[in-house]
């Protein structure tokens, strides 16, 4: 193609509407996959082709609504119909293995990106969040860079681990993963939202772990204040400090912290967190950056949270007398920004 083709094929209006137009389609196509895979069609298929039929059937769904979604998917290419049935494509499954981005960004913030117009005016107040598929997306997302993260900074804990204590601990992933990988392992979650911790409750049982794992419906702060018996010797707090700090500010964030260290002397802390580089132009023109962390940074202005940078982190530690003993950053595989960054902490001997 020549230069002048080019010009003529930019000037061309319906070729300027059709790119005007791509954030709509991508937005709109977001949040069909989102409900592809929370109203369960997506897993019904996963078993086997279905017509649209016995889908409707299975799922108790309305056939003629279900056929319009199926038809509007096989377009963009997340189903297809073959003899009247239809399928999963292969590009459906790939986007599967990161539902969870899906079940926070759209499940959790599609109603928050909503009212960020009218959050935006002076003394509007925070927009609202599904806190259930909040926690339930970032357990899922954990998988990939938390639960790993995690699990490297825990073996640099030169003591034996017995007891975990995840405070926030959402759908309660990671005490059942590290309950499946160190069968002596106890554990204790605690969570605030009842949504995740109904979530939590039901995938404990589902994972027969009961008689291992105990949960509690209370925040970071609530938990210092109940009495309980429990002897934890590592704790996580993974992405749940940006929490603290938007509700409670840096006090609330240093009592938390010094009352765990009170209560328990020697335990050891796991912290994960994002660090907030939303300004550096370098950063966030990675395509990571633009297509996860750009979306993600801008939803804490909004929800009450305050993400912060490293230095912040390691000063308010210093503060809480916490030595850092290790840290680290998540799989370069996954994530090669090192924006998810994880602190392994011991009170500083005197
Ligand atoms: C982003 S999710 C992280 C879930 C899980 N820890 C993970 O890494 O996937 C943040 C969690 O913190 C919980 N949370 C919010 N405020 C909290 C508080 N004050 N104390 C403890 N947890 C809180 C939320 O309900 C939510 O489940």
């Amino acid at each position: 193609m020549t230069k002048k083709d080019v010009k003529m094929i930019e000037e061309n209006v319906e070729y300027q509407l059709i790119e005007a137009l791509q954030p709509i389609r991508y937005h709109v196509l977001a949040t069909q996959i989102y409900h592809f895979f929370n109203e369960g069609i997506y897993d019904k298929l996963l078993e086997s082709d279905h017509s649209v039929e016995s889908l409707a059937k299975a799922l108790n769904l309305d056939e003629r609504k279900l056929l319009g979604f199926l038809r509007y998917l096989a377009n963009e290419g997340i189903v297809e119909f073959i003899d009247e049935k239809v399928r999963l494509t292969h590009k459906c499954k790939q986007i599967n293995e990161f539902r969870g981005w899906y079940t926070l960004m759209i499940g959790g913030y599609g109603r928050t990106y909503l009212q960020i117009g009218e959050k935006l005016k002076e003394g509007s107040g925070w927009a609202e969040r599904d806190g259930r598929q909040v926690g339930v997306g970032s357990c899922q997302m954990s998988k990939f860079d938390a639960i790993p993260l995690a699990r490297s900074l825990m073996s640099a804990i030169p003591n034996e681990c017995n007891y975990l204590l995840d405070v926030g601990c959402g759908e309660g992933l990671f005490l059942i993963e590290f309950c499946r990988a160190f069968p002596h392992l106890k554990a204790w979650g605690v969570e605030p939202d009842k949504g995740g911790y109904l979530a939590a409750t039901e995938a404990v049982r589902k994972a027969g772990l009961e008689e291992r794992i105990i949960l509690t419906n209370t925040s970071a702060l609530g938990l210092l204040e109940s009495p309980f018996k429990q002897e934890p010797d590592f704790l996580i707090v993974s992405y749940v400090l940006q929490e603290v700090l938007g509700q409670e500010g840096e006090a609330g964030v240093i009592k938390f912290l010094t009352g765990i260290l009170e209560r328990f002397p020697d335990i050891y802390i796991i912290v994960i967190e994002i660090e907030d580089l939303i300004e550096n132009k370098k950063i966030m023109a990675h395509n990571m950056s633009l297509a996860f962390y750009n979306p993600y940074y801008l939803l804490h202005y909004f929800t009450n949270q305050r993400l912060e940078k490293q230095e912040f982190w390691e000063r308010l530690f210093e503060g809480c007398q916490l030595e850092v003993k290790a840290k680290d950053f998540a799989n370069i595989n996954v994530d090669s920004t090192d924006l998810t960054v994880g602190y392994l902490l011991h009170r500083k001997q005197k």
